[in-house]
């Protein structure tokens, strides 16, 4: 549980276009690492390298080294299911499988890695992975209804659930927070906090108040221009990154001069 990564000279291409070069990083266990930057500097792109969901796509590759506690994702004969199910991923809108009962959304991802068990261990899986999610009390008598009867930050707690259900070591977030309200935004920010006493977290967000509440470390992702690849440009504590960042841009961005 809670696993380091280190990416070392990772560059990210679709097909032939180099989308993000040349990216360095260690993200240590049981942190919150929040990435920010402009709009189209790579930081989506990236992020779907951690769990290889980038190679998704015809043509889409990476160079360069990615570790998880020491092992490489990418080396030959590695199953890309294993390691998605190692590295979880919430997306920016919550999707829970909507004709599917609470209950089931929250197991559908143990059931998709085969495993096959028991009615009491799967009730047991359910309401762990609901609790941890923060979302046990407001669903636990309506298990059977479906997902799609929840309200959005519901829903975003539900496929947290579902991520958390299947034991990942790391949860990749892609702008979890954006379609939500703020009072959501508050309840699953309060959960990312409590989510790293047990997982390596990785978020990316474009609300800088949300990466200084919920991040530890902040990675500041630019792009020189359309067609160029994006770059991580600075890493390093969140508190150093907004009070006394290194580079000039970091600092026109996360004080709202562009982006
Ligand atoms: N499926 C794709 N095929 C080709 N190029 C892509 C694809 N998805 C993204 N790109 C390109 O890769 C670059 C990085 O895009 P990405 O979506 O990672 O940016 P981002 O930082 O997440 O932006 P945003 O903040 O808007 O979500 C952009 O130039 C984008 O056009
Ligand atoms: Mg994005």
């Amino acid at each position: 549980m809670s696993k380091r990564i280190d990416v070392d000279d990772l560059n990210v291409y679709y097909s032939k276009f180099l989308a993000v070069e040349g990216v360095s990083i260690t993200i240590e266990p049981r942190s919150v690492t929040a990435f920010i930057g402009p709009s189209g500097c790579g930081k989506t792109t990236f992020l779907r390298t951690i769990n290889r969901m980038h190679e998704v796509l015809p043509g889409a590759h990476v160079q360069g080294k990615m570790l998880l506690d020491g092992d490489d994702i990418y080396a030959a004969g590695v199953d890309p299911v294993t390691v998605r199910s190692q590295v979880g991923m919430v997306f920016q809108r919550p999707n829970p499988f909507p004709t599917m009962s609470i209950r089931d959304n929250v197991l559908a991802g143990v059931k998709l890695n085969g495993k096959r068990l028991g009615k009491r261990a799967e009730e047991e899986i359910v309401e762990t992975s609901l609790r941890g999610a923060n979302l046990w009390n407001e669903v636990k008598d309506r298990l059977d209804k479906p997902g799609s009867g929840l309200s959005g930050g519901q829903q975003q707690r539900l496929c947290i659930a579902r991520t958390i259900a299947v034991q990942p070591d790391v949860i990749l977030m892609d702008e979890p927070c954006s379609a939500l309200d703020p009072i959501s935004t508050l309840a699953v920010e309060d959960l990312i906090n409590e989510l790293k006493e047990k997982y390596t977290v990785v978020i990316v967000t474009h609300n800088m108040q949300q990466a200084a509440r919920v991040s530890d470390k902040t990675a500041f992702f630019n792009i020189a221009g359309t067609g160029k690849p994006g770059k991580l440009i600075e890493y390093n504590d969140t508190k150093t990154i907004f009070n006394n960042p290194s580079v000039k841009a970091t600092e026109d961005y996360v004080s709202g001069r562009f982006g």
